[in-house]
């Protein structure tokens, strides 16, 4: 059995990427009455390669099924980005080992990026040996890591959680190394897909009549750069808009390689939607240099003047990362400047986590965990404070909401998004799913819109 190597992840290899159709027989006779459970944990990236498990199993004769209990197979598609996921990974495969107990054929597979990480793999194959823990069940030869450097595939097929709105991924991996990420080490190298072949998915989108589609990469703006004579990313969102779906997202994009180009496209495609996440991870220049981020403060912030100029209805949201090892009470500040500064739309804000084989791993770090808890809070009232203001600037609007299926709020009630990424619960279009209904805002919250559909 052989182990994944973080060390061996971080020299990228030279050998060209290969790009190979996919070849996958399906054989629905093969588990023809077995179900399978599956869980996703992360980001969008795996949501949609949960897409992909789901056609792969149904192919060969799966059934989904919502519970654990009573299934045959339960897959956990994993997230390692920080501490907590794994946590919750881990949590979660307790309840899955108590399921072996009582089934003790029940097949246990765990993919995504923890099932990349050497050290998770050891904890979990060490875990045969007490009695109570994890996966008692389990001897080793039924455990099995495989870890691909990375190749394309193509042609995948997918089953797609959703009519209306669809992920397309444009590349795989990462090569940026931020010194607190794991990505670059569980992901592999950066590799773009072939134009031509985003374009032919988005076009059988746009066929199967999809209102919204999200271009997907760790760094969509890197998008082409591996590969001689394709086009930038700026370059394919054009193509992508000109295809003509209604709605085109993308994420996430790193400020470095945000272009003018990218931003021109932005503000002169009407479908291409003025929502950019943008993350800072810190406002000081300082800390942004020990976390390998490329750009300055300064350099942020003329970015982000340059897009609000240009986009002016942009929305922008943003990730910050407190308690990076020798952030200090100045280098925070810096950071709630910037929020002041650009009042962001949103913030996913995080304590730094550290990652088993990240440079930042090995950073002295002199701050408290209590420090960093009340930096966060700090942080998070801030940026709360500017989530609300910004949607308040909404009530009494009239905007074009796409609505997605029922809202959590209530039966007479629908969910949507504006084209600024803004969650609205809208009454009076029950009938109207999958439709962009123009609504009229009521009511601002912290986190969402309530709004009214005007007929
Ligand atoms: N600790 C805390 N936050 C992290 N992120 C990535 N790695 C870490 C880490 N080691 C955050 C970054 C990134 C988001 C997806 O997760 O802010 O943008
Ligand atoms: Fe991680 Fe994003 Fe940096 Fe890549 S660009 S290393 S995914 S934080």
């Amino acid at each position: 059995m052989k182990l994944p190597n973080l060390e061996k992840a971080k020299i990228r290899n030279e050998k060209e990427v290969e790009y190979i159709d996919a070849t996958i027989k399906k054989d629905v006779s093969l588990f023809r009455g077995k179900k399978y459970f599956l869980k996703t944990y992360g980001c969008q990236m795996n949501v949609h390669d949960s897409e992909l498990i789901k056609n792969l199993l149904e192919g060969i004769g799966f059934l989904e099924s919502d519970k654990m209990e009573g299934s045959d197979i339960v897959v956990l598609n994993t997230c390692a980005i920080r501490e907590n996921a794994h946590d919750k990974v881990f949590g979660f495969l307790g309840r899955a080992k108590h399921e072996k107990s009582i089934n003790p054929n029940l097949i246990i597979c765990i993919c995504g990026c923890m099932a990349q990480e050497p050290s998770v793999c050891e904890e979990i194959l060490s875990c045969h040996k007490l009695p109570n823990l994890l996966m008692n069940k389990i001897n080793k030869t039924d455990i099995e890591v495989e870890s691909i450097e990375g190749n394309v595939v193509e042609n995948l097929e997918y089953i797609r959680d959703s009519k209306i709105s669809a992920w397309v991924n444009i590349m795989y991996g990462c090569d940026k190394f931020c010194t607190y990420c794991i990505v670059p080490y569980t992901r592999g190298k950066q590799r773009s897909r072939k134009s031509e072949k985003i374009l032919e998915e988005v076009e059988k989108l746009k066929r199967e009549n999809y209102k919204e589609i999200t271009l997907l990469g760790q760094n969509v703006n890197a998008y082409g750069k591996d590969l001689e004579g394709e086009l930038s990313f700026a370059e394919l969102l054009e193509k992508v808009s000109d295809i003509g779906i209604e709605r085109v997202r993308f994420v996430t994009s790193h400020p470095w390689d945000f272009t003018d180009e990218l931003i021109d496209v932005i503000a002169s495609k009407p479908n291409v939607m003025p929502y950019i996440h943008l993350p800072l991870q810190s406002g000081s220049s300082r800390i942004l240099k020990l976390m390998g981020r490329r750009y300055t403060k300064e350099e942020y912030i003329k970015l982000y003047d340059k897009i609000k100029k240009k986009i002016p209805a942009a929305s922008i949201s943003t990730d910050i990362i407190v308690g990076f090892p020798g952030e200090s009470e100045e280098d925070f500040r810096e950071t709630l400047e910037v929020v002041d500064y650009c009042k962001y739309d949103s913030a996913f804000t995080f304590i730094f986590s550290p990652r088993v084989g990240t440079p930042a791993e090995r950073l002295k770090d002199g701050t408290t965990l209590k420090e960093k808890e009340e930096r966060l809070k700090r942080l998070n009232e801030l940026v709360n404070k500017y989530s609300l203001l910004a949607n308040q600037k909404y009530e009494g609007k009239i905007e074009d909401v796409l609505i997605i299926g029922p809202s959590e709020k209530g039966a007479d009630l629908v969910c949507g998004y504006t084209e600024t990424m803004k969650l609205v619960n809208v009454l009076g279009a029950t009938s109207r799913v999958g439709e962009i209904v123009k609504v009229k805002i009521t009511e601002a919250k912290s986190f969402s819109l309530n709004g009214e559909a005007i007929l």
